[in-house]
């Protein structure tokens, strides 16, 4: 038992993440689960025969602290493809166990105490934490509601001598907003003229709808100076149970990076690099995803066309914002939980993504899921 009076936390506002909690409520309450942001479909096989295969071939001792070889060098030829550069696989790209890792490393690498970061509500859970964890202060400024695209007005007005930092992400979780061009071109003119880094958080590139481009910092040769752009595997192939990922960062960038990544985790799983290292060099296998996601988010749509609920823009991610203020006034996460105990079907409040819990009564439904399912679910929401 630790001795409660030597035990200060460091994160004393930080409880059971809301996924967490949705997921084992859902799983309680034997409701569909369409809170917690996982496909429940198989990956490809061939993805499993490689892993298996670099298995037996006895490719199970650690890989190089940076990533092998194989999957940076296959990871460079992918963004040159899909972004026209070639990252120098070597010294810019690193491979890590998930996202996440890459987003703690990345903060780690740059925020020290007193620094700030600009961090843009809702945001995805793990940004505030980590900044909080080295002693930094996130200013979270909101997006605007109901676009959930930036205010760069605000954004500037709240830069101060001690912002380091801006983390971004688009394709956007949770809103499935998506960043326009002219947001890249507002972020570079406000990183050159402030000296800011970027960190952008890129782990839904490929699930961007109604044949819009994904917008990555990596497209724009002045953004990439000053930026890391974080991507994940286990999103991309829907595997998220391997925790794989990667951050790619100019040389000096990365250099302080890979610092915090040695002492974190050090390397990541072998056979699945190696793996990953074959399977991306078919642009095929991620080339398909947009319309492969884009049919199912249609589809829940469509299911969903004659039921109280209204549906809000959605232009990527696995994620589908409805708006139920025309059922009920209660706060989102009362509602959340309601619907999972009550109708049978699990869904993640927006409120919880917020500093100040801003609730718009949304809640954030996950399509990544078999046909079946997203039937069963729309059906029940449709009775509602
Ligand atoms: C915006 C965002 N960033 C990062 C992650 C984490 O990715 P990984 O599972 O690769 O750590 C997630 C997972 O839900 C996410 O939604």
């Amino acid at each position: 038992m630790p001795v409660p009076h030597l035990l200060q936390s460091k994160l004393p506002q930080v409880g059971t993440t809301i996924f967490t909690q949705m997921s084992a409520l859902a799983a309680t309450h034997g409701a569909i689960n369409l809170s917690q942001g996982f496909p429940d479909f198989p990956i490809d096989d061939d993805l499993i025969e490689r892993v298996a295969y670099y298995m037996r071939l006895g490719r199970n001792q650690y890989a190089p602290m940076t990533g092998t070889p194989q999957l940076r060098t296959s990871i460079a030829a992918k963004i040159e493809r899909i972004y026209g550069y070639t990252p120098d696989a070597e010294k810019e790209i690193t491979v890590t166990s998930g996202a996440t890792e890459a987003l703690y490393a990345v903060i780690a690498a740059v925020i020290g105490p007193g620094d700030e970061a600009l961090v843009l509500d809702p945001a995805y859970d793990s940004y505030a934490p980590a900044v909080a964890l080295q002693g930094g202060k996130p200013i979270h400024i909101p997006l605007q509601y109901p676009g959930f695209r930036p205010d760069w007005n605000v954004i500037r007005s709240s830069i101060t001598p001690r912002s380091r930092l801006i983390i971004i992400n688009t394709p956007h979780n949770p809103t499935g907003s998506a960043w326009q061009p002219d947001d890249l071109l507002q972020l570079e003119e406000l990183v050159l003229q402030h000296k800011l880094l970027v960190l952008s958080d890129e782990v839904y590139q490929h699930l961007i709808y109604d044949g819009q481009q994904h917008q990555s910092v990596l497209s724009r040769p002045e953004i990439r100076k000053h930026a890391a752009a974080v991507f994940s595997f286990g999103k991309t192939f829907h595997a998220t149970g391997w925790k794989a990922g990667y951050v790619v960062a100019p040389e000096a960038f990365s250099a302080e990076i890979r610092k915090v990544h040695q002492y974190l985790t050090f390397s990541t799983h072998t056979p699945t690099q190696l793996a990953l290292a074959d399977y991306l060099q078919k642009p095929e296998n991620y080339e398909h995803l947009p319309q492969f996601y884009q049919k199912k988010h249609d589809l829940f749509l469509e299911l969903l066309k004659d039921s109280r609920f209204k549906p809000l823009p959605c232009n990527g991610t696995y994620f589908q914002l409805l708006d139920y203020s025309g059922i009920s006034n209660k706060p989102d996460v009362e509602m959340a939980r309601w619907l999972t105990v009550e109708k049978g079907v699990a869904a993640i409040p927006i409120s919880v993504f917020y500093v100040d819990k801003q609730d718009h009564c949304l809640l954030r439904f996950c399509f990544a899921k078999q046909e079946e399912t997203l039937r069963k679910a729309a059906e029940l929401l449709c009775k509602i």
